[in-house]
């Protein structure tokens, strides 16, 4: 498994995002482009991003009937990203459907990586709101045991929850962990963080990482040291 540091590109303008990029005259980070710069520019600027050389994980967390989230995801495969995601709270056939929609003529797809429950519902809110009764992180890994079944490549989650997850799901079931700081740095409004390094000791594939580097003094220095702990 080629663990990596994903860059959230959490801008709401091809200006911002284009500024951010350029300054990385050396290596090519593997960028997320969100809700936020997606509905803001449309595909064309997946495109371009893709254009420079940069891999692409498409956050638009798709969750609707399996028909709809198909023939979106279909959409979605060709614009040829590398990694894209989906709420697994959609059921396994609406997993099994987006599995059917990205997979390309040639049988080739980008990665599908399924959200459980977000990071900003509480247990409390789950009950009260979704009715579901059963602790979080039971939940959170049912849901992952779901997205297996149904093909996924894997889940996003918690740092601190990736063995976890390996452990049930087994060593290839990739995880994607947001929710990573440096252990001098600003926590901001995350709540339960970890270090890159601390990330890799606990067995994550992918971290998110947003603000520690797009909001620092030298971005592409603090990208090198998130690469530096976690990719060593
Ligand atoms: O700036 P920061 O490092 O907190 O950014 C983390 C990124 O990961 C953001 O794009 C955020 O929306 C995303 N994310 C998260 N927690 C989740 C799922 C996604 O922080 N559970």
């Amino acid at each position: 498994m080629g663990k990596d540091v994903i860059v959230a590109c959490d801008f709401s303008s091809k200006a911002e995002v284009m500024s951010f990029l350029d300054k990385f005259t050396e290596e090519k980070p593997f960028v997320k482009i969100g809700m936020e710069l997606y509905y803001a520019e449309g595909p064309a600027i997946v495109r371009e991003i893709k254009e420079r050389g940069h891999k692409i994980f498409l956050d638009l967390k798709l969750h609707d009937i399996p028909n709809t989230v198909k023939k979106s995801m279909s959409v979605l495969s060709r614009l040829d990203v590398d990694m894209t995601n989906l709420h697994a709270a959609g059921t396994v056939a609406m997993m099994e459907a987006a599995v059917e929609g990205l997979t390309r003529p040639d049988g080739t797809r980008p990665m599908l990586i399924a959200v459980t429950q977000l990071t900003s519902t509480s247990q409390e809110r789950m009950e009260s709101d979704l009715l579901i009764e059963k602790p979080l992180d039971e939940v959170v890994m049912h849901y992952a045991s779901c997205a297996k079944k149904a093909g996924l490549d894997g889940i996003v989650c918690s740092p601190l929850e990736a063995g976890k997850v390996h452990d049930r799901c087994g060593e290839n079931f990739v995880t994607v962990t947001p929710g990573v700081r440096f252990a001098d740095g600003e926590v901001g409004d995350q709540v339960r963080v970890t270090t890159p390094a601390k990330a890799k000791e606990i067995g994550s594939d992918y971290i998110v990482v947003g603000r520690p580097i797009t909001a620092a003094a030298d971005p592409v220095a603090a990208y090198r040291r998130c690469v530096a702990e976690f990719v060593g």
